[in-house]
């Protein structure tokens, strides 16, 4: 099976943890892997350290998303690129597994349009035009290097960066790359691993959902997670037939969601 895994920014302290890549060793012996990170929060941090306050702006959707502008897009493209990947490529190396970082920008994996305008509401509900920034919407996946590199053995990790029409490098939604990805590569499974157990409704953890189910429910799952979900619903629309949200804080975080023993998982029936 084809398997792309999303790492949450928020299970990603100095890398990957030991537990989630000897469990990684042990699935890539019977599945092919793509790795997406995440890492919005180190982003922030560093920015910060760096004298770049970060700004965030509420869509009338309720998503958040980084105000990206020049300075922030070169900061994001540093820490997500630089930092983090390689972190992650360190980690899987450290126990045999050759692994290759990539960011969406490399052999143009990721196209997108830069979005000009983003509609922001304030604290009172009020609606603001503003600038877009160097923010996109993917529009193009070149699996290429993927394939070969997958077919090659490796295992191939991808910041959410992509190429807009007048190269510059946009930032992505994580989530969104890793369902586009897997959407392209006709994955089995998209895999999006968080800090949260799974899809939590009344304060219990849902283990299934048809996507009928899980659009009803959408608004009141909140931030992060209904990314997620947005994420997967465009997933099994391209044809992956099973999307499993689950922690990444666990001993065998792939093992245990493949086998339904933790998580959440969202098909079309
Ligand atoms: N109904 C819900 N069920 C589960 N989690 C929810 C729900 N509503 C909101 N959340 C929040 O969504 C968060 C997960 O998304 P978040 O974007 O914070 O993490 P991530 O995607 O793993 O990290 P990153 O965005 O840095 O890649 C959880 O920690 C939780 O607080
Ligand atoms: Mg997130």
């Amino acid at each position: 099976m084809l398997l792309v895994i999303k790492m949450g920014g928020s299970i990603l302290k100095e890398g990957a943890s030991s537990d989630f890549v000897s469990d990684l060793k042990e699935i890539i012996k019977d599945h092919s892997v793509i790795l997406v990170h995440g890492g919005g929060v180190e982003v922030t941090e560093i920015a910060s350290k760096l004298g770049k306050e970060q700004k965030f702006i509420m869509s009338p959707d309720g998503f958040r998303s980084r105000y990206t502008d020049k300075e922030t897009v070169e900061i994001y493209t540093m820490v997500m690129a630089g930092k983090l990947n390689k972190q992650i490529v360190l980690a899987l190396e450290a126990q045999g597994i050759n692994a290759v970082g990539l960011s969406g920008l490399d052999s143009g994996i990721l196209r997108a349009e830069r979005k000009t305008k983003l509609v922001a509401v304030d604290e009172r509900g009020r609606k603001k035009v503003i600038d877009g920034g160097y923010t996109g919407k993917i529009t193009q996946v070149n699996t290429g290097i993927l394939s070969l590199l997958l077919g090659e053995g490796y295992l191939p990790i991808v910041t959410p960066i992509a190429l807009s029409q007048a190269y510059d490098p946009l930032n992505v939604d994580g989530d969104r790359t890793a369902a586009i990805l897997a959407g392209a590569l006709k994955a089995d499974k998209l895999i999006l691993l968080t800090d949260v157990e799974g899809v939590v409704l009344n304060g219990v953890c849902v283990s299934k959902f048809s996507s009928t189910m899980v659009r009803e429910v959408l608004p009141t799952i909140g931030g992060g997670m209904s990314t997620k979900v947005h994420a997967g619903l465009e997933a099994l629309d391209q044809g992956v037939k099973e999307v499993l949200v689950t922690s990444g804080l666990v001993k065998q975080p792939i093992t245990l969601a493949l086998n339904y023993k933790i998580g959440t998982v969202i098909t079309i029936e």
